[in-house]
């Protein structure tokens, strides 16, 4: 990082605050300074906080600009598959084809649960939302492999990290036949992972089960599009949990209810839920005005985001996508019409048009999990499996380089210090 400096004035003093450059986008100005003089910054919500050094995703919100260990997430998208860009989120190059065999079967030998872990699902209803489960047994992951909770352990880190990277699928699947009163479905391991995870979603033991390839493709694209965006805020949690030394799965659970959240990874059910509401193009019109009444809690779920201020170009890959699986598959899903006839509407009302509203990742993925199959309730779960990799990678990026834990002050605005008063005083 190049040292320049930024001055602030504070009543008599001036302070010398570091600037530091990163490779590409904003400047950071280091402020841990100010707490010496006597001060915090203040910066709700995290606006205009870089809150760690990576070297992992950026993006660049006003151009709709996101790479991978610098790499376009369309390019990936186009031309890669989900288990290699795990590896390159973790491990900062794309594999060779030996390092990506080794990799595959790596991830292949961590795909099943201990028996036990079944029985954790006994306890929930049926009708329980499967993020409720998911956070329940990522959790408990960590009272099964004590042999991977030595965070200083370089071993133990990898061992753990595959371990969240194949298992995933294999708990989210577990929640669906949950739901159904079907048997849980073993992985299978001469499949690749998406096509293992459909077929543990949708096979049953009493016949064979083919794995239609186009969905197969699109379920993997839709992970890719997933798998990592930076400081968002269940990326955040994960480092926060990270940074008191709690173990890898202990962090991921922390991540996945972080992320359940309508304004986060919720949003893909909502939107779902949206457009059913909606129903008819002749809608569009109401909802969009909902959407600009301040009064009104509706949003337009699918639309905005913190950081981008232009196309969300996971939502451009996604909308692709949409055409291809549902042309593909000859689906005509009047859904997608109506997300479209939304985006057109909305995208020409000055209201999105100045608060520089678009559609994020969330407003498409949930027509092609539909089309696959997925009902909505599992989309989120989607959403976690698919984000687990950013999640460790930016966990083992952490606990790998040094780190404080993380502990952010506040404004109190509360009463000043008082004496108690007894019971027959007040
Ligand atoms: C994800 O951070 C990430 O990277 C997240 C994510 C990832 O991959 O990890 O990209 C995944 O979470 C995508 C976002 C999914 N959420 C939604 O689609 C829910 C709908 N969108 C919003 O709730 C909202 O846009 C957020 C939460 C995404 C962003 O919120 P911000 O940055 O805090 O913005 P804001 O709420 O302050 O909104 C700014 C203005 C407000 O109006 P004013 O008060 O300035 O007059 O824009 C308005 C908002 O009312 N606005 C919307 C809107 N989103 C923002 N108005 C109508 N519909 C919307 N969707």
């Amino acid at each position: 990082m190049t040292e320049k400096s930024a001055q602030l004035k504070l009543g008599d003093n001036t302070l010398d605050l570091p600037i530091y450059s990163g490779t590409i986008g904003p400047d950071v100005v280091d402020v841990s300074q100010l707490t010496g003089a006597g001060v915090f910054t203040y910066d709700p919500g995290f606006v205009s906080t870089a809150a760690c050094e990576s070297k992992i995703t950026y993006i660049d919100g006003g151009k709709g600009i996101l790479l991978h260990r610098g790499y376009p997430i369309d390019q990936l998208a186009d031309h890669s598959d989900y288990l290699e860009v795990c590896y390159l989120l973790l491990y900062g190059e794309l594999p060779t084809a030996a390092q990506k065999e080794q990799f595959v079967s790596t991830i292949n030998n961590h795909t099943m649960v201990h028996e036990q872990l079944r029985g954790f699902y006994q306890g929930f209803r049926r009708d329980a939302h499967p993020m409720a489960i998911m956070c329940g047994v990522v959790g408990a992951l960590s009272a099964f492999y004590h042999d991977s909770l030595e965070i200083s352990d370089e071993q133990h880190r990898e061992i753990a990290a595959f371990r969240l990277i194949a298992k995933m699928p294999t708990l989210a699947a577990m929640c669906y036949k949950y739901s159904l009163g079907q048997p849980f479905m073993y992985p299978k391991n001469d499949l690749s992972y998406s096509e293992n995870f459909l077929r543990m979603m949708f096979g049953v033991p009493c016949e064979d089960y083919e794995v239609n390839p186009i969905l197969a493709k699109a379920m993997d694209k839709i992970f890719i599009l997933h798998a990592d965006h930076e400081q968002n805020a269940s990326t955040s949690t994960v480092r926060l949990a990270g940074s008191s030394g709690a173990n890898p799965f202990a962090c991921i659970a922390a991540g996945i209810a972080a992320l359940w959240g309508p304004a986060h990874g919720g949003a893909n059910e909502a939107v779902l839920n949206m457009l059913t509401q909606i129903g008819d193009v002749s809608n569009v019109e109401k909802f969009v005005a909902k959407a600009k009444d301040k009064n009104d809690p509706f949003r337009l779920m699918g639309f905005g985001h913190r950081v981008y201020k232009n196309y969300d170009p996971r939502a451009k890959v996604m909308r692709e996508t949409c055409h291809e699986v549902l042309g593909e598959l000859g689906i005509k899903d009047p859904l997608l019409e109506l997300a479209m006839k939304l985006e057109e509407i909305a995208r020409s009302d000055q209201y999105f048009i100045d608060k520089n509203l678009y559609p994020n990742v969330d407003f498409y993925s949930g027509i092609i999990l539909k089309a696959i199959g997925i009902p909505t309730s599992m989309f989120t779960v989607i959403f976690a499996l698919a984000r687990t990799v950013g999640w460790v990678a930016h966990w083992h990026e952490m606990i790998s380089g040094s780190y404080r834990i993380g502990r952010p002050r506040q404004l109190y605005t509360g009463s000043p210090q008082r004496d108690f008063v007894p019971l027959d005083k007040r």
